[in-house]
């Protein structure tokens, strides 16, 4: 099975080196890498356009910035779809609009390509030890025929629905994480003038039920020791929360407390520039608060 990875920046260079590692062979686009070195001396062969990638790979993988991206590489002029031939399945990777994943499997209906979306978490890290998290949606058969290529890119995964499902999935998962880390950056804020130690106190909540991914993870890893080097940017994780708010608005439920948290991410763009580390959120406090 040859693997055409699209996109190779910080997590889709990871991908083409486990990849590599796993015997897979692979080839790649991304007139932008900064990884080309790396990537040539591991065996990745660089193509210059889709159309080439097309010819090549059995199995497409987008680890690519943004829907319109992704609209364009598959459904544009030259993308994918021209070039598609039947067994051909794409997997998208990219954190991403789930109604545009909608609008491309729809396109892709009579085309031979097969669309699985498979949004990962773990960062950069994850994706060069080849242990990313995937929640994928799509056919169970697809998936199935996917698995080589996620035995090489996974530790763990999920089949959470159909196509435009993983994007979902991801979409809360980041909102709820968006979420708690508001929350753990005021119990933080809280502990401390009240001169307790917060490590301490966080032993006690990981104990109980007040505990969380970020409790556990993000604050001993990132936070608290201020190493703030997850390699997951603001910019990212504002692109996600962004389209979470679309979602929760076109989903017209009541949800104050998402759009509160939502709102305190948006107006940190004025103190936390792009390029900071994402867990950075819990040293924001409103310029009037
Ligand atoms: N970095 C993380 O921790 C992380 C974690 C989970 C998910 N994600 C998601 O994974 C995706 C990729 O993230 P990243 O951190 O690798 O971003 P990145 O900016 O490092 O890489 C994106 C790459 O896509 C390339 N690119 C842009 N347009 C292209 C095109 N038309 N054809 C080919 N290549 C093109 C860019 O040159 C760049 O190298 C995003 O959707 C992101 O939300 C990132």
């Amino acid at each position: 099975m040859k693997l055409g990875i699209i996109g190779l920046g910080n997590m889709g260079a990871g991908m083409a080196l486990s990849a590599r590692r796993a015997g897979l062979e692979v080839v790649g686009h991304d007139p932008a890498t900064r990884a080309r070195a790396e990537l040539e001396q591991a065996g990745v062969v660089l193509l210059d356009s889709l159309e080439a990638v097309a010819a090549e790979a059995d199995v497409f993988v987008l680890s690519l910035p943004n829907s319109d991206i992704i609209e364009q590489v598959v459904l544009g002029e030259g993308g994918l779809r021209r070039h598609a031939r039947p067994g051909q399945i794409l997997l998208d990777t990219s954190t991403a609009d789930p109604a545009s994943t909608q609008r491309i499997a729809r396109a892709l209906e009579g085309s031979p390509l097969r669309l699985v979306d498979g949004p990962v978490s773990g960062g950069p890290k994850a994706a060069h030890a080849g242990n990313m998290t995937m929640l994928l949606g799509g056919d169970a058969a697809d998936i199935e025929a996917l698995a080589p290529v996620l035995d090489a890119l996974t530790g763990k995964r999920v089949h959470v629905g159909p196509v435009g499902a993983g994007h979902s999935a991801k979409l809360f998962n980041n909102l709820l994480c968006g979420i708690n880390l508001v929350a753990v950056g005021e119990a933080i804020r809280v502990a401390r003038a009240a001169g307790l130690d917060i490590e301490q106190i966080l032993d006690g909540v990981n104990a109980g039920s007040g505990r969380s991914g970020v409790t556990e993870v993000n604050c001993p890893t990132w936070i608290l020791n201020g190493a703030f080097n997850s390699g997951f940017t603001m910019k990212l994780m504002r692109k996600d929360l962004r389209l979470a708010a679309e979602m929760i608005a076109k989903s017209g439920a009541s949800a104050p407390l998402s759009n509160e948290a939502l709102r305190l991410w948006a107006e940190s763009a004025a103190a936390l520039a792009d390029d900071e580390d994402f867990n950075r959120i819990v040293d924001f406090v409103e310029p009037n608060q």
